[in-house]
């Protein structure tokens, strides 16, 4: 098969060698060897079938690079060795989906996934067969990416975004040897876009881990958001030396390539070109046999050699997911069924009260740490006063803690105990723990406050940190290190005195120099040009975030007028709820807030003006109107209704009041649709509400 004799497996033979060979021999040896590659790293990542171990591999490898390092004409487009491309990249450019990257809708039980088959049989209607075919996935717990393949070459991978556009990563994605860089089909479509996840197994993130700890380097604390991190590098190097796989799971644009139609056909065809699927997929007739499948999964996995967090359910009839169709962000011819997030029991050690940014106090607990879903974890939240009653916690009890995502762990319950009784109930401290401010409660509230809002040591680094975050005044530099400084030395005891600061005061701390500190002065002053919306934000109203502060901003143009605007006002403006309204007129009531702000001013923040505009209608019938939603409709879900009237700039509200303006009746209604009639609240059906969708 070789044209050359095969050498004894020494690296010194094949350098030796590599190193003689005439121009001829050397062109029909890099012949043979990238195609002989290439089948032995498809063996290896997507038949599970090695034919050769890891160090012949190597040694091949190695004496093709030594042969292209010679002889660089003999490069081809799909060596192996061209993964690596030498040069990082600038940044990462953005990268258009030519059909949207969608996620998927959830279902936490089986209750769900059977609303799941009954929507698809009632979406269907008389297209539906009477059972329908689904196919059961892992859901793996990595990124998704989408390869381009033109003429058979892989020329561009890109990371999901916001669906439409992503970013650029072909770089990376082009070092991990599971995706293929050519396609092995004879007559290679123009053009498909094949979609997958990439992330890392069990072994290969233990393995990276190992190498990093003998490296002195800090171990990743868990795959997915290593396999993000990877992702996303702009030196290609770093991710070749990561051993990242893929597996395939769905497709893009596929052009006009002639596909089987069913999804598990397609999937096993694009497999034949090489590319690497899960062999775990299964095909079930009918919703009761992907339950029984899914449970089969949950004990499984533990058995797997990569995490998946929950199960993908398919419709496996294309034409079937042609005729569902998508909501706005989700096929409805797909759902992840998400398993329970982990639970471990520790002990409680200790708990530690927390001050907030906006004076709330919240309990944490100190654990004896453990492992949870992939993290070490040693604290949790307790919430608030309400989850201490709850849980009746007391020092020392053992505890159950839950992890979902990337989600605060928190405590979930107390494991109980004989004689926990006697063990001291855990309580709110009377004071502050960081100013001895004596501290309040609202009636009806669960949340203890520290009322010494502006100096309150813990609430003041907040709100400095929060004030130069980048959401807000984004000032670079301004992180905690610098912050902790300040306020050590006394140099501010408000918001407004950073504008006071000097480069020799700046200069003088720890770890500054007259140019950080210069660089610091600058981006202080230009941060007293930011927007209005930004300077909202940075104020840190309660509840008031980006995109209300937006709302506020577009609609009274001025800082003034929403400084003056009443209560009612404020509820006016489409976006506010009641209660955000009632909690910026309270802020705005506080005279300590209204000197802080007339300080900002006098130092130079601008608060600049904006022409007031109110947000575009898309859909003039839906824009700023409010529903309310009632019994099961017959195609739409619930929260997919809910996604449409919010997409047309619509609101969805929970109960129908005298500002309702519409109320969506399905089947079974509750008292919604009683009071719609009492008050007199045009009621509508779900064909009513696609017509209204539409005009
Ligand atoms: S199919 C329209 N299959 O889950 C459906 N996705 O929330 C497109 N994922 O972004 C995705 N395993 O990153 C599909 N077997 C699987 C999957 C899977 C994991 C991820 C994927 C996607 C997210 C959707």
């Amino acid at each position: 098969m070789s044209p050359l004799d095969d050498l004894p497996l020494d690296p010194e033979a094949i350098r030796l060698r590599a190193a003689t060979l005439d121009p001829e021999h050397a062109r029909a040896r890099v012949g043979w060897l990238v195609p002989e590659l290439r089948r032995h790293n498809r063996l290896y990542h997507v038949g599970n079938a090695p034919e050769i171990d890891d160090r012949s591999y190597d040694l091949l490898y190695r004496e093709l690079e030594l042969l292209e390092e010679r002889f660089p004409d003999l490069v081809r487009e799909d060596s192996p060795t061209r993964r690596v491309g030498d040069q990082p990249v600038a940044e990462l450019l953005p990268f258009p989906h030519r059909q949207p990257m969608l996620s998927l809708s959830n279902a936490f039980s089986d209750e769900e996934l059977r609303e799941f088959d009954a929507r698809c049989h009632r979406f269907l209607g008389d297209l539906a067969p009477t059972v329908i075919n689904y196919v059961v996935e892992a859901k793996l717990d990595g990124l998704a990416i989408e390869l381009v393949y033109e003429g058979g070459l892989l020329t561009g991978a890109g990371s999901r975004g916001d669906g439409q556009v992503g970013e650029d990563v072909t770089h990376n994605v082009r070092t991990i040897r599971a995706v293929p860089t050519r396609l092995l089909v004879d007559d290679p479509p123009a053009r498909v876009d094949i979609r997958g996840e990439v992330f890392f197994d069990l072994a290969g993130f233990a393995r990276m881990n190992e190498a990093r700890e003998s490296a002195g380097k800090k171990p990743f604390e868990n795959p997915r958001n290593a396999a993000a991190g990877t992702v996303r590098q702009l030196d290609p190097t770093v991710a070749a030396s990561r051993p990242l796989v893929f597996t395939a799971h769905s497709f893009g644009d596929t052009g006009d390539v002639d596909l089987p139609d069913t999804h598990l056909a397609q999937l096993e065809l694009v497999h034949g070109w090489g590319l690497p699927i899960n062999p775990i997929n299964r095909r079930l007739p009918g919703i009761e046999a992907v339950i029984a499948r899914i449970a089969e999964l949950q004990e499984l996995r533990h058995t797997l050699p990569y995490e998946i967090d929950g199960a993908v359910v398919k419709v496996d009839d294309i034409r079937l997911q042609r005729e569902l169709g998508f909501v706005t962000r989700s096929p409805r011819w797909a759902t992840a069924y998400k398993y329970p997030p982990p639970q471990v029991s520790t002990r409680l050690q200790d708990v530690l009260f927390s001050v907030g940014r906006t004076g709330a106090v919240t309990p944490v607990a100190l654990l004896t740490p453990v492992r949870v879903g992939g993290v070490t974890v040693s604290r949790a939240t307790l919430h608030n006063a309400d989850q201490l009653t709850r849980l009746d916690l007391r020092h020392g009890d053992a505890v159950r803690v839950e992890r979902a995502g990337d989600v605060i762990p928190q405590v979930v319950e107390v494991v109980p105990e004989e004689g926990r009784e006697t063990r001291d109930p855990v309580a709110y401290p009377d004071r502050c723990p960081e100013c001895g401010t004596e501290l309040v409660q609202e009636e009806d509230k669960a949340v203890i406050t520290c009322p010494n809002t502006l100096s309150c040591p813990a609430q003041l680094r907040a709100a400095l940190l929060h004030w130069g975050s980048r959401y807000a005044m984004d000032i670079d530099g301004l992180g905690t290190k610098l912050v902790d400084q300040l306020l050590a030395q006394g140099l501010v005891h408000r918001v407004s005195d950073l504008y006071d600061l000097t480069v020799a005061q700046l200069a003088a701390l720890d770890r500054m120099a007259e140019k950080s500190a210069e660089n610091l002065i600058t981006a202080l002053e230009r941060s007293k040009d930011q927007s209005l919306a930004r300077a909202l934000v940075a104020l840190g109203i309660p509840e008031v975030g980006e995109a209300t502060a937006r709302d506020l901003a577009n609609h009274f143009g001025s800082l003034d007028r929403i400084a003056d605007a009443s209560e009612a006002d404020l509820a006016e403006v489409f976006g506010i709820a009641e209660r955000v309204a009632h909690l910026v007129r309270g802020f705005f009531d506080d005279p300590r807030h209204t000197e802080e702000i007339a300080r900002l001013r006098a130092d130079g923040v601008a608060f600049p003006e904006v022409e007031t505009t109110d947000p575009s209608p898309t859909s003039e019938a839906v824009a700023k109107k409010t529903f309310v939603l009632t019994g099961t409709l017959p195609t739409l879900a619930r929260s997919e209704a809910k996604e449409l009237i919010q997409a047309r700039g619509g609101k969805v509200t929970g109960s129908v009041s005298k500002k309702t303006d519409y109320v969506v009746v399905g089947e079974n209604p509750g008292s919604k649709h009683t009071r719609a009639e009492e008050l007199g609240i045009p009621i509508l059906d779900e064909d009513g509400l696609k017509q209204l969708l539409e005009r």
